[in-house]
């Protein structure tokens, strides 16, 4: 097996409390041993022991690869008519995914393997090394069955969300009986999660209810949509549930807050989307002091936020949620690795898979402070680099 010291590295960003200090556990003037697709050694450059080769990052800053926990990436068509719209005045309405839907049902297998193919290298040069994928705008059993099956081919962190909206044209228990019984029983089999959108216009808690302790039965771990448009009982759901994060949580009260904190169930918040619908920010800040843990994610769709970009969620979280450069750095890394339950990826500790980004800057602060500026030069998978 060869290893690789990898070495240059102005700021190396572990996540590990024991490396360093703060969220982050930051390594000054540090090196990295990678071999066999893992971490095998961090620590001062200094201190470095030899490998069969080796790669001089140039004084760069050095952090666990973008984990995006939220995303839609299986769709055909835009919206770009619907963004200006709303840029012009109009509010953002949940109906508009029907429109999505039609176009990605119309499209062939190709088509979609094509757009998912093009936005997946998107994330990659924007630094995202693991990406959660979701279904939901097939809304038959056989279009969600083969969006899961494209999508397990990019990423194990699957979700099938044929609970997105009713489909034009359907009754609600009828619908809620398919994705519970046909459906669930054809995208199981290429899902890891289930997820519904609990909100007014789509699904209540009593249907996400349902469809969520079916998706347990098939054997998936559950997830939510909830409080994005408005108040409503899903993040006290969520966290009566126990479930490992619940998603949008732009719309708290302080009970929503006490029963995230109480549950340990992660508030992953998606910038993104008050970007693209001029909704008010989540409040970040509030989380945090409350001793709620928080994500970030993209929620790349081509409804209400189509963006892949992790930097940029980033730099909105510090400037517009209120969080400190390290807490939205650690929140896009490590707590989004945990809302997915994985401990394999999202730092850079002994062990861990060696999924990095570099960034052209000598710290992680630049991806805030240096908003909108391309700063990923190289992304490392497993070991390997995948673009720079
Ligand atoms: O996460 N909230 C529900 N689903 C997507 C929006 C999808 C769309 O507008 O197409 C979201 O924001
Ligand atoms: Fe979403």
């Amino acid at each position: 097996m060869t290893s690789v010291l990898l070495t240059g590295i102005a700021e190396l960003v572990t996540n590990d409390p024991a490396a360093g200090p703060g969220p982050l556990g930051s390594v000054p003037d540090a090196a990295l041993v990678l071999e066999g697709g893992r971490v095998a050694w961090t620590g001062p450059a200094a201190r470095a022991p030899a490998a069969d080769a080796g790669y001089d990052v140039g004084g760069r800053a050095v952090l666990p690869g973008f984990v995006d926990s939220h995303s839609h990436l299986l769709f055909a068509g835009d919206r770009a008519g619907e963004f200006a719209a709303r840029m012009a005045g109009q509010p953002y309405a949940a109906g508009g995914i029907r429109a999505t839907v039609a176009a990605t049902r119309a499209a062939s297998d190709d088509a979609l393997a094509a757009n998912l193919a093009r936005l997946v290298a998107e994330m990659r040069r924007g630094g995202t090394t693991t990406v959660e994928i979701k279904s939901g705008y097939g809304l038959t059993v056989a279009d969600e069955a083969r969006c899961l099956a494209l999508a397990r081919e990019v990423t194990e962190e699957t979700t099938f969300l044929g609970a997105h909206v009713v489909p034009e044209g359907s009754d609600v228990a009828d619908y809620l009986d398919l994705v519970t019984g046909p459906m669930l029983e054809a995208a199981a089999p290429h899902a890891r999660w289930i997820d519904v959108f609990c909100e007014d216009g789509a699904f209540d808690a009593d249907a996400a209810r349902t469809v969520l302790a079916a998706g347990a039965a098939a054997g998936l771990r559950g997830r939510l949509h909830a409080n994005q448009l408005g108040p409503g009982p899903g993040v006290r759901l969520a966290a009566e549930l126990g479930l490992v994060a619940v998603d949008h949580c732009t719309h708290l009260t302080d009970a929503d807050v006490a029963a995230l904190r109480d549950s340990g169930t992660i508030a992953t918040l998606l910038p993104g989307v008050e970007f693209s619908t001029r909704q008010p920010w989540p409040d970040a800040r509030r989380l945090l002091d409350a001793g709620v843990r928080v994500a970030l994610a993209t929620d790349c769709n081509p409804g209400s936020s189509y963006t892949s970009s992790m930097p940029l969620c980033v730099a909105l979280a510090v400037r517009e949620l209120g969080m400190t450069p390290a807490e939205a750095v650690h929140a896009a890394t490590a707590v989004g690795a945990a809302a997915l339950d994985r401990d394999d990826v999202g730092r850079l500790g002994v062990g861990a898979r060696a999924d990095l980004v570099v960034l052209d800057a000598p710290s992680h602060l630049h991806l805030a402070y240096r908003p909108g500026v391309p700063l990923t030069v190289a992304t490392w998978v497993a070991g390997r680099p995948v673009t720079g």
